[in-house]
């Protein structure tokens, strides 16, 4: 698909013509207003759809009538909704020239108009030996063209996230993250098992002790001189997550293969950031494993000794995520950066919390929060923040350790929040819960089923208004 920037998107010989309508009002188009809203009568409803055939007598094959709801409640995330909803339609009927006039939208619409088109333009179809070939070649719109162009690559950045998140996890290994990792031309740092001993990452490498797949701690760094700042950005990077002896029910760890959405986000940042050249240093972290319960599996009431030296009971081994992470903390905490920004498939308790629409937030710097809560608006995601109470940590007491790695089953995204926190030292810090918003199993807004690139937007936004 490629976006083109015109000056007249009405004046397109195109296969559909997308024309907007808000609730009750006309459109900028007569044909539109003759048949649609008056004929039949069409409100213009938020998602709804009118398509007409123009029977040779414009240059446009048909025109197709988009419900942008009450102009009152419109806003950028419900146009990039609109605009997704637009372009599926088109792929429906194999249109390969789709051009869209807006009249009346009063923001500049480039960037969200841009992710709406790309993020519905995807199918993971490379394991089909039959492709559909519906995808729309051509969209011609009346936009800023360096807003479109930002918005391009922020798209490709998901879409790289969506796609390694959609492969099976007999492909994507740790071995294969970290050589994807390499392949992205910043400095890369690989530590196998060994290497990761000599660190003293006693919390991780108990996880991966149950599968035939070689861990593999990754560390890509995008330098620059005299940074405005240091952020380092960590990816829970489970790429199979059985539940290890605790092991899950079939129907839990059906979609399992999604618990490194969090590393292919921070792979997809990665991917993009030097076409942005951002002021700032950027690390990108992630512990790759397999947590599988093979006979060299890590067992309930084993004591693990993280980076920091702490000490963990394990408690449940399908908790491995906290456990990976507290490795990748105390790492990201000795490169001095400002801030360490976490992101994870961390608890179904976070999915039961805030649903599928919008992830966890927590840390130790409200401004950090604030921040990552407001760009994730402006991007198009949805945070919501989980408080990080010391009682939390109640639960986590052991009676032989400094911890245990679970505890009670309430709060479940908070406690697992505070006992992170243990491992996060003299760094403002935020952790981002994806449980929920990563992986659907069912189409959601302009997604379809599967992976959905959380994070890439939000991290990349951030990032970039640095
Ligand atoms: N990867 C899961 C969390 C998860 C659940 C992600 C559903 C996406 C969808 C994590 O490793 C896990 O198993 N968490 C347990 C924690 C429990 C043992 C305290 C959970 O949430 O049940
Ligand atoms: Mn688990
Ligand atoms: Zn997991």
């Amino acid at each position: 698909m490629e976006i083109k920037v015109v000056q007249d998107a009405k004046n397109i010989e195109a296969d559909i013509l997308v024309v907007n309508q808000f609730e009750g009002e006309k459109t900028s188009n007569e044909l539109a207003n003759t048949y649609a809203v008056e004929q039949d009568n069409f409100k213009g409803k938020f998602g709804e759809t009118y398509l007409l055939p123009t029977y040779g007598k414009e240059i446009y094959k048909k025109v197709l009538v988009l419900g942008m709801g009450k102009k009152e409640e419109f806003n950028p995330n419900k146009l990039r909704e609109a605009v997704a909803k637009a372009v599926k339609k088109a792929m429906q009927m194999e249109a390969k020239k789709v051009s869209f006039f807006f009249d009346g939208i009063e923001f500049d619409y480039s960037e969200q108009f841009t992710m709406g088109a790309y993020i519905a333009d995807y199918a993971f179809d490379k394991y089909k030996s039959e492709k559909k070939d519906n995808k729309v070649q051509e969209i011609y719109v009346q936009a800023n063209a360096d807003n479109v162009k930002k918005a391009e690559k922020i798209a490709a950045a998901m879409t790289f996230a969506r796609n390694l998140a959609n492969e099976p996890a007999q492909y994507a290994t740790p071995s294969e993250l970290a050589s994807i990792a390499c392949d992205l031309g910043l400095e890369t740092k690989i530590y196998n098992r060994e290497e990761c001993e000599k660190m003293g990452m006693g919390a991780f490498l108990a996880v991966a002790k149950g599968s035939s797949q070689e861990p593999k701690f990754i560390h890509m760094k995008y330098q620059v001189d005299n940074p405005k700042k240091r952020i380092a950005i960590i990816g829970k990077g489970i790429t199979f997550d059985s539940g290890g002896l605790d092991i899950k029910p079939p129907s839990s760890m059906l979609t399992m293969k999604d618990d490194m959405s969090a590393a292919a986000c921070v792979l997809g940042v990665m991917s993009i950031i030097r076409e942005f050249h951002p002021q700032v240093e950027v690390h990108g972290i992630i512990a790759a494993c397999e947590n599988m319960p093979g006979c060299s599996a890590y067992k309930p009431g084993d004591i693990l000794t993280a980076k920091n030296g702490k000490t963990i009971e394990v408690d449940n081994t399908d908790a491995e995520g906290r456990l990976t992470l507290a490795d990748a903390l105390c790492y990201a905490c000795e490169l001095g950066v400002d801030e360490v920004i976490d992101l994870a498939t961390l608890t179904g308790a976070c999915m039961v919390a805030l649903g599928t629409n919008a992830a966890g937030i927590m840390g130790n710097d409200e401004t950090l929060i604030k921040n990552l809560i407001d760009t994730a608006e402006r991007s198009g995601e949805r945070f919501w923040q989980l408080p990080l109470w010391d009682e939390y940590f109640d639960s986590l007491k052991s009676d032989i350790a400094d911890m245990k790695n679970t505890g009670s089953r309430w709060g479940g995204a908070s406690t697992a929040g505070v006992f992170l926190q243990k491992f996060v030292k003299d760094v403002k810090w935020a952790h981002i819960d994806i449980a929920g918003t990563a992986f659907l199993d069912k189409p959601q807004k302009e997604f379809i089923k599967g992976a959905t690139g959380a994070g890439v937007r939000t991290l990349l936004t951030y990032i970039l208004e640095q």
